[in-house]
């Protein structure tokens, strides 16, 4: 019986050794330990034998099975064993869980439909640098230093300088306008969606950081018309239903003339709300014909040469499409806001 005890040690301890992964393991165990297990059985026939026998041999054999259990148990171990990987551990009716999503911000939806709907009208996408030199910014787009037109935009002027002239973060897209020109031969339908700033007190309608949409068309033969009708076109497309348009003269040093376009309040159908100061009306952009001194300055002939530039609030348009109250909502990170888009 002890004979029998021994190798039945040997061979459960071997077979431990031997299994090559949880499952071999585990018929290891049946055999010995398991319910039906031979040395569960020889345990189990203690009661039925002579008590004399009983103790010594008792002793023996529960010495075995700690034995077997503990070489079962660190043998689990090595083989990687945990709650996760046992073997019906994993209930794969339960219900899965969601993984969460991210989408893209309302400013980002906003621009990509912008693009496409220039796109579509053969406008190809600029860009520019969100740290700007002073030349770009304001001298080539007809606004020199001292002129009391550069206090139109109040600037976030950096320490840092290129050639002993100043930067600065551009305060509208226009200088894109510029970049563009210098680079490439007319004719020119560019639009440039970017970030800009501006040292404002913040409110519901302003912030220092917010994005804009440049416009610009060069060519022999363009007027004021070609820009209404392109205007007009992705208003209608972009909000998806007829919207009215207004121009009302305004100033920019670098279009003459310049207006101003308000369109038909979307949320309140042009009847007056709180959101277009109860005049039916809210402005969208700045625009005008390019100045002939910008194209001098980009090294083109203003004699041969006309077109129209604007510039277009996008965060404005967002507000107006999705019926946002406040821009700082924007730059939040609020996700309650933000999930809704
Ligand atoms: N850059 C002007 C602004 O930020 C808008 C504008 C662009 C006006 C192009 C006319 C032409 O206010």
């Amino acid at each position: 019986m002890e004979n029998n005890l021994k190798t039945l040690k040997n061979t459960a301890e071997k077979g431990i050794k031997q299994a090559k992964n949880l499952k071999d393991l585990d018929g290891v165990f049946r055999l010995y330990l398991g319910r039906k297990g031979e040395l569960t059985g020889i345990l189990r026939s203690l009661k039925d034998m002579p008590s004399k026998e009983r103790s010594a041999f008792g002793k023996e054999a529960n010495e075995v099975r700690q034995v077997l259990q503990e070489a079962f148990d660190s043998r689990q171990k090595e083989l990687g064993w945990s709650n996760e990987t046992q073997e019906g551990s994993i209930d794969v009716t339960a219900p899965g869980q969601k993984i969460q999503a991210g989408h893209l911000h309302p400013i980002t939806q906003t621009r990509r439909k912008v693009e496409e709907i220039f796109g579509s009208m053969g406008f190809v996408v600029a860009d520019g640098p969100e740290v700007e030199d002073e030349w770009h910014n304001f001298d080539a787009l007809n606004i020199p230093a001292g002129h009391p037109a550069r206090d139109l935009w109040d600037t976030f002027w950096l320490k840092a300088e290129i050639n002993k002239k100043p930067l600065l973060l551009r305060t509208h897209t226009s200088p894109v306008q510029i970049r563009y020109m210098q680079e490439h031969k007319p004719p020119i339908r560019i639009i440039a969606p970017g970030r800009t700033f501006r040292y404002e007190a913040t409110d519901a309608g302003h912030e220092i950081n917010f994005y804009q949409v440049e416009g610009l068309m060069i060519d022999e033969n363009i007027s004021v018309a070609n820009f209404k009708a392109v205007i007009q076109e992705f208003f209608k497309r972009f909000f998806e239903k007829d919207v009215t348009i207004r121009l009302r003269p305004s100033y920019f040093p670098f279009t003459e003339p310049s207006f101003e376009v308000d369109i038909s309040c979307v949320l309140c159908e042009g009847k007056g709300c709180s959101s277009c100061e109860h005049t039916g009306w809210f402005e969208m952009l700045g625009a005008g014909m390019v100045h002939p001194k910008v194209l001098k300055a980009v090294g083109y002939n203003p004699k041969n040469l006309r077109g129209f530039a604007f510039g277009m609030g996008m965060d404005r348009l967002a507000m107006m499409k999705y019926k946002i109250p406040d821009v700082r909502m924007f730059f939040a990170s609020d996700l309650k806001f933000l999930k809704q888009f």
